[in-house]
C-alpha cells in the first residue's frame, strides 16, 4: 500500500512536471556571451550537460537513453558549434528513479574537444570544501543555464540558451508540508522563490546550476533535476548536489 501511494505520487508529479511544458528557463533571460558558458553543451536538444574534461560531461542519470551527441559552442541551437558524438554514459550507481535521488551521470566522448581551437573549456566543480565553506548554502545567489528545449515534446523550438538566478533555499524549508513534503535527501539542492517565477524547466535537466567563487570564475555546484511543475510558489526547483558526487566524478573519470 505504502508503495503503491508512492508511485502515485511520484507519478503525478512527473506529469505535473509535464504540464507546464511550454516554458525553458522560466523568468530569465538570454545569454548574450558564450565567454559566460564555454561548458555549456545540449544533448541532442533533449537536455543540458556541462564539459567537465575534454572527453567528459556531466548530466542527470534520468537523460541517459535520450541523447547521442553533445553540442557545445553555441547560444542558439540552430547553429552548428562544437559536435561530438558520445561513446558511453555512466549513471550514479546510486540513482533512484523513483526518488530522483543521486540523479547524475557521465558522459564520455567519442573524441577529446580541442580547448584552444573551439574556445570551449571546463567548469570546476563544486567540491565537499568548497561546499561546506557556505558557497552553497541557503540564501547564496546561483544561477542555472539551459536551452529549454523539450525531450518530451519537440514542438517548443525557444532553442536560445537562457539563464536565470535562483536562491539556495534549504532542506527544512523545501521538505516543507507545503513543498516538498520529506522528498528531499542530501544528494539535492532545491533552489527558488518561495513566490515563484524563476525556475528552470522541462528540458533543462542535466545542465548545470553555478555559483561564482572570489576569482569570479563559475563554479558548478548542480545538475538540474526535477520540480514539481515549473515556477510555481513553495515547489522549488530540485537540483544534484555536485559535492556530493565529486569523488565518485573523479574517480570514474580519472580527468580532475
Ligand atoms: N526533469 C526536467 C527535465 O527533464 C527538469 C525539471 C526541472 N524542473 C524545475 N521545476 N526546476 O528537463
Amino acid at each position: 500500500m505504502k508503495t503503491k501511494l508512492f508511485g502515485a505520487l511520484v507519478f503525478s508529479s512527473f506529469l505535473a512536471g509535464q504540464a507546464f511544458a511550454g516554458d525553458k528557463i522560466v523568468g530569465g533571460v538570454k545569454v548574450t556571451d558564450l565567454k559566460e558558458t564555454p561548458y555549456m553543451v545540449s544533448l541532442s536538444g533533449a537536455c543540458g550537460g556541462s564539459i567537465i574534461a575534454s572527453n567528459w560531461v556531466l548530466t542527470a542519470a534520468h537523460c541517459a537513453g535520450y541523447f547521442s551527441e553533445v553540442k557545445g559552442g553555441v547560444l542558439n541551437l540552430k547553429e552548428q558549434g562544437v559536435t561530438v558524438k558520445v561513446k558511453r554514459v555512466i549513471k550514479h550507481p546510486k540513482y533512484n528513479r523513483n526518488t530522483f535521488s543521486n540523479d547524475y551521470a557521465l558522459v564520455e566522448l567519442a573524441e577529446k574537444i580541442d580547448f584552444r581551437t573551439t574556445g570551449l573549456k571546463a567548469v570546476k566543480l563544486a567540491t565537499p570544501k568548497f561546499a561546506s565553506e557556505g558557497n552553497q548554502a541557503p540564501g547564496v545567489d546561483a544561477t542555472v543555464y539551459g536551452f529549454g528545449n523539450l525531450a518530451e515534446n519537440r514542438q517548443n523550438y525557444a532553442k536560445d540558451l537562457n539563464k536565470v538566478i535562483v536562491p539556495i533555499v534549504s532542506h527544512e524549508e523545501a521538505n516543507s508540508a507545503e513543498s516538498y513534503d520529506g522528498a528531499i535527501d542530501d544528494t539535492m539542492i532545491p533552489a527558488g522563490y518561495a513566490a515563484g517565477g524563476k525556475d528552470s524547466c522541462q528540458g533543462d535537466s542535466g545542465g548545470p546550476l553555478v555559483v561564482f567563487d572570489h576569482r569570479n570564475d563559475p563554479v558548478q555546484i548542480g545538475v538540474v533535476s526535477w520540480g514539481e511543475g515549473c515556477a510555481g510558489a513553495n515547489k522549488y526547483g530540485i537540483y544534484s548536489n555536485v559535492s556530493g558526487a565529486y569523488e565518485w566524478i573523479k574517480t570514474t573519470t580519472g580527468a580532475l
